[in-house]
């Protein structure tokens, strides 16, 4: 099969190089006409390290001022709690930009990046997102469940998800952050949202909570990754470093023509 049977961006064949073997084992190499496909931008790949490295430094330094040791007796709550909130501030700034570009992106990025992309769109999308469950619930052959290059339907809902629980977190965090400083803009941008979530209590309670979501999904989502990088062979954890990843163009591919 030749690439032109596929749209752009979909790129040149052949093996991949590399050596053999790996700490005295041999590496099992995957077989067949593998194709690369680009998938993610550079903004996209940047953002989303940036954003993992700000949300393990927010998940400790957040669980350290929800519950801090260390201060007894000094009316300030004493220098580590302080420089522990000026961390979880600073990385807070960090998320919130990667938010922002990740906004921008939803409108600048390539098809796997755009809005679109974040929800199953055709019906036959919505039917694959039931195949997909299926494949996962009843696990029906690796063959029989729908291929995607970017995100299977499944995956859209589940990233999209996190978007928003991230969403909620920064929020919460930014109308926290507000009462920290009344005079200032953000509690002047944020503070109309308290009442909405039925006080500042509720406000603080939905940050806190959100925080054992992230302390489930980081694990959980690195763990994924690898196993499906294992089990595919196509190189899923490089694509969020290089952008790209393998396939096997005798599939067909549900979003290749999208
Ligand atoms: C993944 C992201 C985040 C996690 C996991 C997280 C976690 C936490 C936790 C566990 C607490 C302690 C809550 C308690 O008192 O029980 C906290 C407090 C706080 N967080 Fe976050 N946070 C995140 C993002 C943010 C963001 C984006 C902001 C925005 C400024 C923010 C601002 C605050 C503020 C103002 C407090 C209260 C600090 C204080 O009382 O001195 N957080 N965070």
């Amino acid at each position: 099969m030749t690439s032109t049977s596929h749209p752009h961006p979909i790129g040149p064949g052949g093996p991949a190089s590399g050596p053999d073997t790996l700490l005295g084992s041999r590496i099992p190499r995957a077989e067949g006409d593998y194709r690369w496909v680009k998938l993610w931008g550079f903004p996209l790949r940047a953002m989303h390290w940036i954003a993992a490295l700000a949300i393990v430094v927010l998940v400790i330094t957040g669980l350290y001022i929800g519950n801090p040791f260390g201060v007894a007796g000094t009316p300030q709550f004493g220098p580590l709690m302080s420089r522990v909130r000026y961390v979880h501030y600073l990385a807070a700034v960090f998320l919130a930009t990667t938010a922002l570009v990740r906004l921008y992106w939803l409108v600048a990025g390539n098809r796997f990046e755009r809005l679109p992309a974040l929800f199953p769109m055709r019906p036959r999308d919505i039917k694959n997102l039931f195949e997909m469950i299926k494949f996962y619930l009843m696990r029906i052959g690796p063959d029989k469940a729908p291929h995607y290059l970017g995100h299977n339907p499944l995956q859209q809902m589940n990233y999209t998800l996190v978007y928003v629980i991230a969403g909620i977190e920064v929020l919460t965090g930014f109308i926290m952050f507000g009462l920290a400083w009344p005079t200032g803009w953000i509690h002047g941008l944020t503070d109309w949202m308290i009442p909405l979530f039925g006080g500042i209590q509720n406000v603080r309670f939905l940050h806190h909570a959100i925080t054992y979501f992230f302390l489930i999904f980081v694990p959980a989502h690195v763990y994924l990754s690898f196993r499906a990088d294992s089990v595919e062979g196509g190189g899923t954890v490089s694509s969020i470093i290089t952008g790209g990843r393998f396939f096997e163009p005798e599939h067909y591919y549900e979003d290749e023509d999208a």
